[in-house]
């Protein structure tokens, strides 16, 4: 039996889901918004989505036929502060920090995480000045924690109550270089 046009592919059969990527701009802010509030336990305020919409390169949705089917946000941070502080791993350079990759359940394990994840690390590693990417997870979420290492990311530390609301509060974070 033929799927539907708009349909996934059925487990198990697909290659790489054919996904069409857009930056996030104010004509998408809401689908965004709303996928992104099916998708992850915690809301992303704000302020969070007008940073990332500044970083047309980094920040990506991923469309399959005219669906929004996944999402990447993600800023470049630069060492601030005269003093020497910094929010920064790196002193001196900068870094990828990739706020959410999201998918809609029905459409994971068909690459669109690895496509938006490559769209954006590719368009970080456009400014020299940019030397890693650094992402904070969920202690308990074991299986992002595998994807984000199988491309390439390494846990540097554990933060205690990171996630309020999340039970255990706890985050890791995990950065990869980018050159
Ligand atoms: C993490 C996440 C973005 C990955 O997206 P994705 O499109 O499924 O990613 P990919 O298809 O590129 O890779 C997923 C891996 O899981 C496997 N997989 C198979 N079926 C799967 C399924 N139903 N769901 C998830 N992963 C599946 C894939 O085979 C793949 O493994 P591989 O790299 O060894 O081939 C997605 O699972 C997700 O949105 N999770 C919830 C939000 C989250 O935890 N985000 C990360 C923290 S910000």
């Amino acid at each position: 039996m033929a799927s539907r046009p708009d349909a996934p592919p059925a487990p198990g059969t697909a290659a790489d889901l054919a996904i069409a990527v857009t930056s996030l701009h104010e004509g998408n802010l809401q689908a965004l918004k709303l996928m992104n509030g099916i998708i992850f336990p915690v809301k992303y305020s704000d302020q969070v989505y007008k940073d990332c919409m500044q970083f047309p390169h980094i920040t990506a949705l991923a469309y399959h036929q005219d669906t929004l089917v996944g999402a990447i946000m993600g800023r470049l941070e630069v060492r601030k502060g005269q003093d020497g502080s910094s929010n920064c791993v790196s002193p001196g350079g900068a870094r990828l920090y990739i706020a959410s990759l999201g998918v809609l359940a029905p459409y994971r394990g068909y690459k669109v995480g690895s496509q938006l994840l490559m769209h954006s690390l590719a368009g970080a590693a456009e400014d020299p000045m940019v030397k890693e990417a650094v992402v904070h997870m969920h202690v308990a979420n074991e299986d992002g924690q595998r994807f984000y290492e199988r491309h390439g990311f390494k846990v540097t530390e554990t933060i205690p109550n990171y996630y309020r609301f999340l039970d255990p509060p706890d985050a890791l974070v995990l950065v990869r270089p980018l050159r």
